[in-house]
């Protein structure tokens, strides 16, 4: 069972990617297989726009995003992580989702059966980036009960690991994740 962690914060050590860190750590205890790609330490370039991707065997822009969809589209489990930036995703999360055109067009499905949805914000717009990632990974036909959210309030780097409440919150996503994987096969 893989868990994949794609995350939008470029602050390693900031707020998303500590309670993604948290919701792994609670899935791998479990048995879950685990891994983060963080977009901004990799070459995520924006959609080109050409709206031609089904003329091309690969997408034309020639970058990480290749292989990094590749193992989206096999994960079991996939955690969308975010901080909000301007009322919505951060750009480099939106430059991850555009880049999915690509596979839409091809016609290529997503192996995932559970998702997980971690946005962080200072003060205000966590509304539009859970609707903006909603409707993204409504391509993926997931279950409504089948999808997990955790999102919180916190802003400079340190803040979330002291919301205890945000903490166990990502540790129970973590959790949820697996136990609805598990409970296909039972
Ligand atoms: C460019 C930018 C835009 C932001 N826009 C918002 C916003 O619209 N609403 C909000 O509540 N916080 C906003 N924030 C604050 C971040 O969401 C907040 O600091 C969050 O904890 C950052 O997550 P991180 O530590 O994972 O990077 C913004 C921060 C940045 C850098």
């Amino acid at each position: 069972m893989k868990i994949l962690a794609i995350v939008g914060s470029p602050r390693l050590e900031g707020n998303t990617n500590y309670l993604v860190d948290r919701a792994l750590e609670e899935a791998a205890k479990l048995g879950a297989e685990t891994e983060k790609i963080v977009i901004s330490q990799y070459e995520v370039k924006p959609c080109l726009g050409h709206d031609n991707c089904a003329s091309f065997k690969s997408c034309l822009q020639q970058d990480d995003t290749g292989w990094i969809l590749n193992k989206f589209r096999e994960a079991d489990g996939v955690i969308l992580a975010t901080p909000v930036y301007y009322y919505n995703v951060s750009a480099q999360m939106k430059a991850f989702i555009d880049r999915n055109y690509f596979l839409y067009k091809h016609e290529q499905k997503y192996k995932a059966r559970v998702v997980g949805i971690i946005i962080v914000a200072e003060e205000e717009g966590i509304e539009d980036t859970l609707h903006t990632l909603k409707q993204f990974t409504d391509e993926f036909g997931v279950a409504e009960d089948r999808i997990f959210i955790t999102c919180g309030y916190a802003h400079r780097i340190g803040d979330a690991r002291k919301n205890s409440h945000l903490v166990e919150e990502a540790k129970k996503l973590g959790k949820q994740m697996v136990e609805s994987l598990k409970s296909e096969s039972l």
